[in-house]
């Protein structure tokens, strides 16, 4: 594993040694015992979008390694003002140790690995977002104490959490049913990928544009945004659109009784979620943002550790 950019890059066994460590590097901080082994390094993070979560639990994981991350906004940096990819990706990898980015364009997380020489970690673009669906399979498997076999439903917008959702649940055998109005499905793309994988786990991907289709029997109920950042000004419309595909106690019904409900954060209660469900016994919403932490530290430690270079 050279980079962390998709999760269709990985293996079967690398997803689950990630989950592995990742579990193993939660229990460690939590007992107290400290694990710098990315001492000396650094990682810088380039955010051209905002962030809570991703920031801060690469900021903090990068501290309990030993490490120390830098915030790089692209409002500071010289890539907002139109620096290359190409330069900005050659001068930092005679800085850092390993990049973490948060942007729109797929194409220049791609172009910063093609074109630097360190680890690249993907915090998020307008098609992906490995980091959350990596912490997103820990999580359920704390909770379930199994991935394989398993339902999850995602409800709404066919968008990056969708297809990371998609990837991880393929390399995990969970069955994954995506409920989408018209319109709004899956990348084409991202779901043949996603088919392919499942297919050697033996796990299914079901794509339907009826919620409850989706929703039934599921042992995870999972919902994002229905307006990802950048999508603000569609934000009414969407409203309107998605009307439908509202998780509240009505559609959660026809889950599974001890399914469990998760959100990548951060949520619009009263738009994809209600209050009932999102701030009930059955939401893992914060254990999930929380394992954001552990599973990001997996990756840099898989990464970052010995000489990338
Ligand atoms: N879930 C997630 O990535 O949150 P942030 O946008 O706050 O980083
Ligand atoms: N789909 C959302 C996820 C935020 C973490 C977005 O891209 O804005």
């Amino acid at each position: 594993m050279k980079h962390f950019i998709s999760l269709h890059d990985i293996t079967h066994e690398e997803f689950s040694q990630l989950l592995s460590l990742a579990d193993k590097l939660k229990k460690e901080q939590k007992s107290g015992k400290e694990h710098h082994i990315l001492k000396g390094k650094t990682l810088g993070m380039i955010f051209t979008k905002s962030s809570t979560r991703t920031r801060v639990s690469f900021e903090v994981g990068m501290y309990q390694l030993g490490g120390q991350a830098l915030f790089l906004s692209s409002n500071d940096i010289q890539l907002g003002r139109g620096e290359t990819i190409y330069d900005t990706a050659n001068v930092l990898s005679r800085f850092l140790d390993g990049i973490m980015i948060r942007t729109f364009d797929h194409q220049d997380v791609l172009d910063l690995a093609k074109y630097g020489t360190i680890p690249i970690i993907n915090g998020l673009t307008d098609l992906l977002h490995p980091c959350q669906a990596l912490a997103d399979l820990m999580t359920i498997q704390e909770h379930k104490g199994q991935l394989r076999g398993l339902k999850l439903a995602y409800i709404g917008d066919g968008n990056n959490v969708a297809h990371s959702l998609m990837y991880a649940c393929a390399k995990a055998g969970m069955d994954i049913s995506i409920g989408t109005p018209a319109g709004y499905e899956c990348d084409k793309e991202i779901v043949a990928n996603a088919v392919e994988d499942a297919k050697s786990m033996g796990s299914k991907v079901v794509l339907t544009n009826d919620p409850v289709e989706a929703i039934k029997d599921a042992d995870v109920v999972y919902t994002d945004t229905w307006a990802s950042m950048g999508q603000e000004a569609e934000k009414a419309e969407r409203a309107e659109i998605f009307k439908d595909y509202q998780v509240n106690s009505k559609l959660f019904g026809y889950s599974k009784p001890d399914s469990v409900f998760m959100h990548c954060l951060p949520a619009y209660r009263g738009y994809e979620v209600t209050e009932d469900v999102i701030d009930s016994g059955r939401s893992i919403i914060f254990d999930e943002a929380e394992n954001r932490l552990h599973a990001q530290k997996a990756v840099m430690a898989m990464l970052m550790v010995g000489d990338n270079k």
